[in-house]
């Protein structure tokens, strides 16, 4: 007997929770202005790691890119230690464990006592992703709990746990029990591969906020390839690069991410590949409301992957939560960003013996919401990757540990150093010894790619070399983003630009903008043409977005030019606060035409403030990236005793 429990309610409830936090921490956070409210200090800043004396990280005839320093004075307000929360003061009273192919629900007996000097009696329930209704990827059920004693076997992935006294729940988890896969014929040699993705963290905020686990890549020679550049602004087209070769437009029109048939039905997606060559396939993502196909986005009707781990979050971001850093750091009694580690152990220790495993473990949890919130995880994480060296777990297996982008909005951002820092995301390559071994020539190409110009397009095609490398059989198919990117294992030429490996010119690190006085005439018509083309975009919604208000030029936060050619042609980039409280940042190409006019195009927009709490009158559409709620103008001016606007 199943209880359908809709997800979708309970999400509702928990989102205007979550929801009124974040106006709360918001309003925190502008007020303090990030440097100093409760459980935040400043730090003693440790620069040993960054070489000064170095002017460019990347210095090829192609592209050079300045030696950003991590602890540069103009971010240096920004900078600040977060105080580490705990999520449970007593151990886990239920843990899985594994008998030959059996998956086994334990009770830990003896933390009995600690829970309760009353009898105690357990159950569990079967977690069901419910594909039938309109969101299918939102929508787990849960079956009626089914009591158990000290150990059962499970046969389900996910399963919820409860304990209970004679009154009150005294324990509820989740648990993802990773069932084994079907013995395949696979080639023996054939070297898992991981990804391990941190949203949002820069290489230079890897050295600042999680200084430990940088050390750790750096000790154990994972390769840091310093002139990673992101090709597109958030995390969707950066990944779909990095999982398909396409860019966003082309996934859009083969693999739309709004219309759930079309993510389905998906070719592209090398994790297909990769099961075609019998790996067995994992996607896991935390922070389930802004998953990179959820987010304003269709999501999947069916599994993608063999392992699929949304409902265990689901599950998970559903049980009591603590936050930090506006997300939910503790996920019941367990840390999500340990819950993450977790599955990438078990999915390794499932799979050994049986098939290679090819995963996507995307975390969200610690690091989306501020710069310096990586270090609640920064421990965790060299606890982890000791682990899995020590244990051998990665004896054969390839991890790319690596980010979308840099951070993407507050103050920081409005720096040079954080402008640089936002197209520049960390990433490390682990291989493993005998893969070295094996592709010696291989491996010194990535040596030396490490230094030169790279895109999540070259992973893409690294991720097919991997594949080709074992199996002669495998054709590798170009990059469709960027036909001339290619796999790190092959010798990239000096030559490369940001034109020739598919990074737009508003994302490229290597051009080199001046300064521009924020009161330069140009300045502030490429401002005003940029505040209306926000007001038209916004109108051109309608019904979507009668809500949002319309802006005004408050103020120009920042300028620099690219001189492409003189008097012909230009890149400015301007930054605006607009009014009501919204920041935004243009690239806007300007052509000089012959007639003394000029005619600007729009490259890029981004929004720079937190905009999400503002934005709560726009339902699941693009438009919310450029709304501002006008009745939250309204609330705010009457609390102020103001006259209301409109
Ligand atoms: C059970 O709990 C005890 C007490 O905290 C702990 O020492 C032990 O390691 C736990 N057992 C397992 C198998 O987790
Ligand atoms: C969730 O799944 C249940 C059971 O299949 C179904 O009745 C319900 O309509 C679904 N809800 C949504 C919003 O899809
Ligand atoms: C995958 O496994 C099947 C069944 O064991 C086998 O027939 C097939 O050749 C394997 N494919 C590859 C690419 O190894
Ligand atoms: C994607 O690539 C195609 C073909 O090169 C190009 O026409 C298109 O503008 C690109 N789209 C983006 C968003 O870069
Ligand atoms: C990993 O490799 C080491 C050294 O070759 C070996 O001793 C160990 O048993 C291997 N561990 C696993 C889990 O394969
Ligand atoms: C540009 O302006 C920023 C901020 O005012 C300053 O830190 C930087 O040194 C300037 N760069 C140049 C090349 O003048
Ligand atoms: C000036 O030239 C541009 C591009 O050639 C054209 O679009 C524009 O209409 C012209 N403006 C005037 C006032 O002639
Ligand atoms: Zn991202």
């Amino acid at each position: 007997m199943f209880v359908a429990v809709s997800m979708d309610l309970q999400l509702i409830y928990n989102y205007k929770y979550i929801f009124v936090i974040m106006v709360v921490l918001n309003m925190l956070y502008f007020i303090f202005d990030g440097s100093s409210f409760n459980g935040i200090d400043k730090v003693q800043l440790d620069s040993s790691p960054f070489r000064e004396n170095k002017k460019y990280i990347i210095d090829t005839p192609g592209c050079r890119i300045e030696n950003l320093n991590p602890y540069s004075e103009e971010i240096k307000e920004y900078i600040y230690t977060i105080k580490k929360i705990t999520c449970r003061n007593k151990g886990l009273l239920t843990y899985i464990s594994r008998f030959k192919d059996k998956v086994i629900l334990n009770l830990n007996m003896s933390l009995l006592p600690e829970y309760s000097i009353f009898h105690v009696d357990c159950c569990y329930s079967v977690i069901s992703r419910n594909p039938t209704g309109s969101k299918p990827d939102d929508n787990i059920s849960f079956s009626d709990c089914i009591p158990f004693h000290d150990t059962v076997h499970i046969k389900h992935d996910f399963i919820r746990v409860e304990c209970s006294n004679f009154f009150q729940k005294v324990y509820v988890n989740v648990h993802s029990t990773l069932q084994p896969p079907k013995e395949v014929a696979t080639n023996a040699a054939d070297p898992n591969v991981l990804l391990i993705g941190i949203d949002g963290v820069s290489r230079s905020n890897l050295i600042r906020s999680m200084p430990r686990t940088y050390q750790f890549c750096e000790r154990n020679r994972w390769i840091n390839l310093k002139g990673y550049n992101k090709i597109a602004d958030n995390t969707y087209p950066n990944l779909m690069a990095v999982l398909s070769g396409m860019n966003f437009s082309q996934a859009e029109s083969v693999c739309d991410p709004y219309d759930k048939v079309a993510l389905d039905n998906c070719q592209h997606f090398i994790w297909r590949e990769f099961k075609r060559h019998n790996y067995s396939t994992a996607y896991a993502e935390d922070t389930s409301r802004i998953g990179t196909f959820n987010w304003i986005k269709a999501g999947f009707t069916n599994p993608p992957t063999d392992y699929y781990f949304r409902p265990y979050f689901l599950a998970a971001e559903d049980l009591s939560i603590k936050y930090l850093c506006l997300r939910a750091h503790c996920t019941g009694p367990e840390k999500t960003g340990i819950r993450m580690q977790n599955l990438i152990k078990d999915f390794v220790s499932t799979i050994r013996n049986a098939t290679p495993g090819f995963g996507l473990f995307w975390m969200n949890s610690f690091s989306h919401e501020d710069v310096n919130c990586p270090s609640s995880l920064d421990d965790d994480f060299v606890d982890f990757f000791e682990e899995m060296e020590r244990g051998g777990e990665f004896n054969n297996t390839i991890v790319i540990f690596f980010s979308d982008h840099g951070f993407r909005f507050g103050k920081i951002r409005l720096t040079h150093t954080g402008w640089m820092e936002e197209r520049l995301p960390f990433i490390y390559i682990r291989i493993p010894e005998s893969f070295r071994l094996k592709h010696l020539e291989a491996y010194s190409n990535l040596v030396s790619n490490s230094d030169k110009l790279t895109t999540p397009y070259d992973i893409h095609m690294t991720l097919q070399h991997i594949l080709s490398l074992s199996n002669k059989n495998y054709v590798e198919s170009p990059s469709q983003g960027c036909p001339q990117c290619k796999s790190l294992f092959k010798p990239i030429e000096s030559s490369r630009t940001c034109g020739t490996s598919g990074i737009p010119q508003p994302y490229c690190t290597c051009s080199r903008y001046e300064n521009l006085s924020k009161k330069t005439p140009l300045v502030r018509e490429v401002a005003n043409f940029f505040i209306s083309h926000i007001n038209n975009l916004v109108k051109s919604y309608g019904e979507a977005s009668k809500g949002c208000s319309v802006y005004f030029l408050d103020k120009i936060s920042h300028a620099k030019s690219l001189v492409i050619e003189k008097n012909v042609e230009e890149n400015v980039l301007v930054g605006v606060v607009a009014n009501p409280d919204a920041i935004f940042e243009a690239n806007v190409k300007v052509i000089y035409n012959s007639n003394a006019t000029k005619t600007f195009t729009l490259m890029e927009t981004n929004r720079l403030d937190r905009y999400a709490p503002k934005t709560f009158c726009v339902q699941n559409s693009p438009v919310q990236m450029y709304c501002y709620c006008k009745s939250l103008l309204k609330r705010i001016t009457n609390e102020k005793g103001h006259r209301t606007l409109n």
